[in-house]
């Protein structure tokens, strides 16, 4: 874990300095992104002014309840989708501003990708599956830098085989090396243990741990499950599309109890000690409205954190 894991952000800071795209610390930022789908009665506010910068060399993980704009926030930050309102910027390049062609290009070169569902192509072996992303660009595979890859996710001896030949574990284990053969700049990961037994997930995520220890991955991982989450530097909360919570590593119990809370289930314990507790306790309290953790999504203050979600 880096440094900055035992930072502890409660995202209640007084007005917060604005995410600055040109810090190279960061490798995603967002400014005041908004997300409306839809229109008129219809209209659904997915995203309501989201400010994040995503720190370089860290596992970021985004939580929240279902419908808070987990997959919205990380497909419009991996130009997939694109923000109704704001910017996003991924590696100093400003991608809202892109024409569809360079924005294509820019997933290609800078972006990997693994999704809940493995999305592997069936006619293909494992090892073609692998390095697809280069092929379809026409960049050669750099040999040792693949060869360490499939070291660590330990498919030397499966790299003949299809999807079908495969396990579940074995088949997110051909994601991962396929989404970082390329060495992107960030790796967005949706649910990557969502369809795997608590063993295969296991070792997808200490796979997920050990590409950011050791080579300094960038990965951005939406998740339902606290454990998955309590391996990561960082813990985004999201609630209603707005960023409620901005924390350093935080351990599982302390994830589940505010992602309870977020559900509107507090803790029995909600008053114990920590700041993941004490903002459990917050949420709980019956006099906290709803926007009083709006307020303190937007930059309000009680003087714990540098507020805005940047490191
Ligand atoms: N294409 C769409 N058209 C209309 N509304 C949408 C669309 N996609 C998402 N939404 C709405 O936007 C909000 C955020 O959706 P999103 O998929 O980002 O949530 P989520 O946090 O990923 O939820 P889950 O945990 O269930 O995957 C939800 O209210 C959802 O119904
Ligand atoms: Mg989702």
């Amino acid at each position: 874990m880096s440094d900055s894991s035992t930072t502890h952000q409660t995202r209640t800071g007084d007005e917060p300095a604005a995410p600055d795209p040109l810090d190279t610390d960061s490798v995603v930022v967002t400014r005041s992104l908004t997300k409306i789908y839809g229109s008129g009665d219809a209209a659904v506010k997915a995203l309501r002014g989201v400010d994040v910068a995503i720190g370089r060399g860290q596992l970021t993980a985004i939580m929240g309840p279902s419908g808070s704009g987990k997959s919205t926030l990380m497909h419009i930050m991996a130009g997939l989708d694109r923000p109704t309102h704001g910017t996003v910027t991924v590696d100093g390049i400003e991608i809202t501003g892109l024409k569809e062609r360079d924005l294509t290009q820019l997933r290609r070169d800078k972006i990997g990708f693994i999704f809940q569902s493995f999305n592997l192509l069936p006619m293909l072996n494992a090892q073609e599956n692998i390095v697809l992303p280069l092929t379809i660009s026409g960049t050669p595979v750099d040999k040792s830098w693949f060869e360490r890859l499939i070291g660590i996710v330990r498919l030397e001896d499966r790299l003949s085989h299809k999807p079908s030949e495969l396990s579940g574990g074995q088949q997110q284990r051909v994601a991962v090396a396929r989404s970082l053969v390329g060495r992107p700049a960030v790796l967005f990961a949706d649910e990557p243990t969502g369809n795997l037994d608590s063993r295969r997930g296991e070792e997808v995520l200490q796979l997920l741990r050990q590409s950011v220890d050791e080579f300094g991955q960038t990965i951005i991982m939406v998740t339902h499950d606290a454990h998955a989450a309590s391996i990561s530097d960082r813990v985004l909360f999201l609630k209603d599309g707005m960023i409620v919570h901005d924390h350093g590593s935080m351990a599982s119990d302390d994830i589940y109890d505010v992602i309870r809370s977020l559900e509107g289930v507090c803790p029995a314990d909600a008053n114990g000690d920590g700041d993941a507790r004490s903002l459990a306790a917050v949420l709980c309290a019956p006099e906290t409205a709803a926007a009083e953790v709006v307020g303190a999504a937007a930059g309000g203050s009680d003087g714990d954190g540098p507020g805005r979600a940047e490191r």
